[in-house]
């Protein structure tokens, strides 16, 4: 008799304790699968940053478009456009210190996404209110994106050497 209840106690004990480990082995995929998802989570400091271009292939690429027969850009050689030809656009020959590069790639894939106050006296802007500046999403690759955005962060005003 006294047996007999032993032994259930240790099968009632038993019993609790693979449910209770099995519990807890659930408890831990839970948690490692959790972890998981913490992993693809975004880092606290993410920012979407350009990667490295190349300046000098940018500049083709600006040549290529012709994007200087709206863009003047002071000390360059640019080829030299009709006065019928040329476009209104910024000047961009200081850019390198007033944006960060990415400003500069997304001028070219959206140049609707900044519109200043006084674009319209400007002229920059056309009837229907939005930039007279076309996007290149369907002529540009992401590297020309990226050389472009590079080379016109690297425009730093033209030092004068006279006077
Ligand atoms: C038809 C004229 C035109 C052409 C061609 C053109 N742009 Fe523009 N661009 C503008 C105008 C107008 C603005 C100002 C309004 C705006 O931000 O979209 C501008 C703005 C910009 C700016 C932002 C300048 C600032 O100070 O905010 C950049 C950079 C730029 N263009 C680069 C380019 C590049 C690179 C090309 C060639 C792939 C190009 N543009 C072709 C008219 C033009």
């Amino acid at each position: 008799m006294r047996l007999s209840i032993i032994a259930t106690l240790i099968l009632v004990v038993g019993a609790g304790l693979v449910f209770f480990a099995s519990c807890s082995n659930e408890g831990k995929v839970k948690k490692a699968s959790q972890q998981g998802m913490e992993k693809h989570e975004m880092p606290a400091d993410w920012k979407f940053t350009l990667p490295k271009g190349e300046p000098a292939q940018g500049r083709e690429v600006f040549v290529q478009l012709e994007c200087y027969k709206c863009h003047e850009v002071k000390g360059e050689t640019f080829p030299r456009v009709a006065e019928g030809q040329k476009g209104v656009g910024p000047e961009l020959s200081r850019m390198a210190s007033l944006h960060p590069v990415e400003y500069f790639a997304e001028s070219v894939i959206d140049p609707n996404r900044v519109i200043y106050p006084g674009d319209k006296e400007k002229g920059y802007l056309g009837e229907d209110g939005k930039s007279k500046m076309p996007d290149y999403n369907e002529l540009l690759t992401v590297k020309q994106v990226v050389d472009l955005a590079t080379y016109i962060a690297s425009l730093k005003e033209a030092k004068h050497t006279g006077h």
